[in-house]
């Protein structure tokens, strides 16, 4: 499963990097906000540092302003994947940049029937939102079962990429039912990491090995 890290935060990009376990990077108008930092500037940086696919979402909502503002930002780097809306301007849009050879990651996707839409428009990436269907009482990772099931009838080659991730358990539940991506939070890559037992076990160990007074080195 391919770990992408849902953030426009360069130096929280760079220290968790150095993990080797991001695989990409999705970014959407509100974390560009929250960076205070200019769009253009910040992708280039971000893909600077990391080879995986970096998503970067258009703002425009109708055909040819996604088309030109697609264009704009595939031109940033040969790894930027073109997030569009799940609209139908937004799978358009997708067909097009498709058949161009650009990455397109569609966002904002709540239903299996928007799902199908996406691959039938050469989607690269579904985004399916888990956590706001959950904030609603509905039961997103059932979603993420339902697309997998559509994916796998019909032999589709895009790839489910889970968002809108709350939680360490999101992350074991979608890759159980063996979704192709999840796009997290940089706390919850750093909570994946942790295990209270881990850090008993090694503080035992710890005072164990100084009561022999060796030294590997
Ligand atoms: O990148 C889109 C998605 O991951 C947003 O998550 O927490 O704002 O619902 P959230």
């Amino acid at each position: 499963m391919k770990l992408f890290l849902d953030t426009a935060d360069i130096s929280e990009i760079t220290d968790l990097n150095r993990t080797g376990m991001v695989d990409g990077i999705t970014t959407n108008p509100s974390l560009i906000a929250k960076s205070g930092r200019n769009i253009i500037q910040t992708i280039e940086e971000i893909c600077a540092i990391v080879s995986g696919p970096v998503s970067a979402e258009v703002t425009a909502t109708d055909y040819d302003g996604m088309m030109q503002e697609g264009r704009k930002l595939a031109n940033i780097s040969s790894n930027v994947t073109v997030k569009l809306p799940l609209t139908e301007d937004g799978l358009r849009a997708c067909a097009s940049l498709s058949a161009d050879d650009i990455m397109v990651n569609v966002t904002l996707c709540f239903s299996a029937a928007q799902a199908l839409l996406a691959a039938k428009a050469g989607a690269s990436f579904i985004s399916p939102f888990v956590g706001r269907l959950d904030d609603i009482c509905s039961d997103g990772m059932n979603l993420i079962s339902e697309i997998a099931e559509i994916y796998a009838n019909y032999d589709f080659s895009t790839e489910i990429l889970v968002a809108s991730v709350r939680s360490v358990q999101d992350v074991v539940d979608a890759a159980i039912i063996g979704a192709d991506v999840a796009t997290i939070p940089p706390k919850i890559l750093s909570q994946m990491f942790k295990h209270p037992l881990t850090d008993k076990g090694l503080a035992d160990f710890m005072t164990d090995w100084k009561t022999t007074g060796q030294s590997i080195l």
